[in-house]
């Protein structure tokens, strides 16, 4: 499109601001597009916005910055390209884009429970009532059964398949049956208590799963035992100091904390030890689940962890929000890149929903499937692999359905969120636990769901310059255009630092 000095320039008509440090983030909530601006890239925008008229514009900026109409002028232009190129202006009229209702995909990951026997009873666990009644009312898979589980699960185009429990390392068949998915090209996580702790077995598991994640809630013994008991603390630290040693390994390895109102003070400490002291790949934190454990009826009350509840509330210095998940949320920030490789997973979409029944599934130890992880209840029973094929069980099945126009949009106090599309609303699961309602509004997890949506927002704003290349050229067009010569490229507005000035747009 031809660009004048007469061209209108349009600004999103809501935009929210956040500011960190030097940096503007500007979020149009129309279109869900966020751009980083810095001091000049801002003042361009506002001054886009007071005079929509480009050269109007360009006046002001001139005026402002004690530069020359002709100086300024592409500069200022560049910089309008950029933002128009990543979706945050508009020339002429403002462009709304359709978000369409995401296809039905298959999910990105199923957890499967290949038994609900475990070795230690958490006092927090949240699949202990379903343990209690599968081991005694159900068979579990045979080895066989479990490998054709596998196929179905492969052919239904599942990417990722975390061997989850229970404890699954009580199965002796945990390897073989992770090695047929690993075969069938699916990326294999392990979520182990760590209680298998021979050198043979972890070095089979390192060169077979691309994630091992060993749960263990401190670096220190008296704290995690309150948590996960006194037979858990040694085997999972054996198991992670064994796991790091073993070099040329496939998997990431992974110390996963559960956060309470018994360890978050030492959220910080705990997070360096792993990382520096053990050398653990990764640390994760997430915030105790209410409402599903035993924990309720103990004498001492585990309760989350206050800043999680309570903005007034700081968490420990260095806590970084990047690190922690506020409701059970096992994605492992990798996927497959098509070619056996591992690469870290983009940034988050707009989002319109927690993920219940659309994105992952749980399986349980007798083909039952259900739509979290926390879902495994009677009543959100979706289907059995043996009596429906899972396609079928996942396109047709009620409950499934009925889960997926859970919405954002339909949650009071969500539904008028500035962030709520990249929140997508906090786990609903939590939501009937706590207020018996799945529709409910969870205002404990609130704040730190905000801040999680608030870092995406500063995460997503990022984008690596070649996506601006477009721009770029249609850029030296109108430089040759406007200054009648051939020019050099350059980013940014105004002097030294507007080479920092970035834009970026979220896909509708
Ligand atoms: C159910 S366990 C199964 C795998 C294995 N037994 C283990 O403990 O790692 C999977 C993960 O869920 C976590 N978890 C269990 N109950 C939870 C709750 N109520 N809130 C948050 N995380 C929980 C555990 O700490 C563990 O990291
Ligand atoms: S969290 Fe894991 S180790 Fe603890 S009781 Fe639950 S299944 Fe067992
Ligand atoms: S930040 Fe809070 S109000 Fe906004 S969508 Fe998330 S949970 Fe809902």
């Amino acid at each position: 499109m031809e660009v004048t000095f007469d061209t209108t320039v349009v600004c999103p008509p809501v935009i929210q601001r956040h500011e960190r440090g030097e940096w503007t983030l500007l979020h149009d909530l129309k279109n869900h597009t966020v751009v980083r601006v810095n001091n000049q890239g801002l003042a361009v925008v506002e001054a886009v916005a007071r005079h929509p008229r480009l050269g109007d514009a360009v006046a002001e900026l001139a005026a402002r910055f004690s530069m020359t109409f002709d100086d300024i002028a592409p500069k200022v232009l560049q910089f309008i390209f950029d933002m128009s190129n990543s979706g945050f202006l508009h020339i002429e009229t403002y462009k709304q884009i359709k978000i369409k209702r995401p296809r039905l995909e298959a999910p990105k990951g199923i957890y499967i429970q290949n038994t609900e026997r475990c070795n230690l009873g958490c006092v927090y666990c949240f699949n202990q009532e379903e343990r209690a009644h599968f081991t005694k009312d159900h068979p579990e898979m045979t080895t066989e059964q479990l490998k054709w589980a596998i196929d179905q699960i492969a052919d239904f185009g599942i990417p990722q398949i975390n061997f989850c429990g229970g404890e699954p390392t009580l199965r002796d068949d945990l390897l073989e049956v992770a090695a047929h998915a690993r075969d069938r090209g699916r990326l294999v996580c392990l979520v182990t208590n760590g209680r298998e702790d021979g050198d043979e077995f972890l070095a089979a598991a390192a060169d077979l799963f691309d994630v091992v994640w060993v749960s263990i809630d401190s670096h220190r013994r008296e704290i995690n035992d309150r948590h996960r008991g006194k037979d858990s603390y040694e085997p999972a630290m054996r198991s992670l100091r064994k796991l790091v040693q073993i070099s040329d390994r496939r998997a990431i390895i992974l110390a996963a904390a559960v956060i309470s109102s018994n360890n978050w003070e030492e959220l910080a400490e705990m997070k360096r030890y792993f990382l520096e002291e053990i050398g653990v790949d990764r640390f994760r934190a997430t915030s105790y689940s209410p409402g599903c454990a035993v924990s309720l009826e103990e004498e001492w009350s585990l309760q989350p962890p206050p800043f999680v509840r309570d903005a007034s509330v700081l968490p420990p210095p260095d806590t970084d929000f990047a690190d922690f998940s506020a409701g059970f949320d096992l994605e492992l920030e990798v996927e497959y890149d098509g070619k056996g490789g591992k690469k870290v997973r983009p940034p988050a979409r707009v989002i319109n929903h927690c993920g219940v029944g659309n994105g992952e599934l749980a399986m349980l130890s007798n083909g039952d499937i259900y739509p979290c992880q926390l879902l495994c209840k009677p009543e959100f029973l979706a289907g059995n692999l043996f009596d429906q094929p899972l396609p079928e069980i996942y396109r047709e099945s009620e409950i499934l359905q009925q889960l997926r126009e859970l919405t954002v949009d339909r949650i009071p106090g969500c539904s008028t969120c500035d962030v709520r599309y990249v929140c997508g609303g906090s786990c609903r699961a939590t939501a009937l636990e706590m207020h018996g309602d799945m529709e409910a509004h969870i205002d404990y997890q609130c704040d730190l769901y905000r801040r999680n949506a608030v870092d995406n927002l500063w995460r997503d704003s990022k984008i690596p310059i070649e996506h601006v290349a477009e721009a770029r050229k249609k850029l030296l067009d109108v430089r040759k255009q406007v200054e009648g010569e051939k020019v050099e490229l350059g980013v940014g507005v105004g002097g030294e630092e507007a080479a920092d000035v970035t834009a970026s747009q979220e896909e509708g």
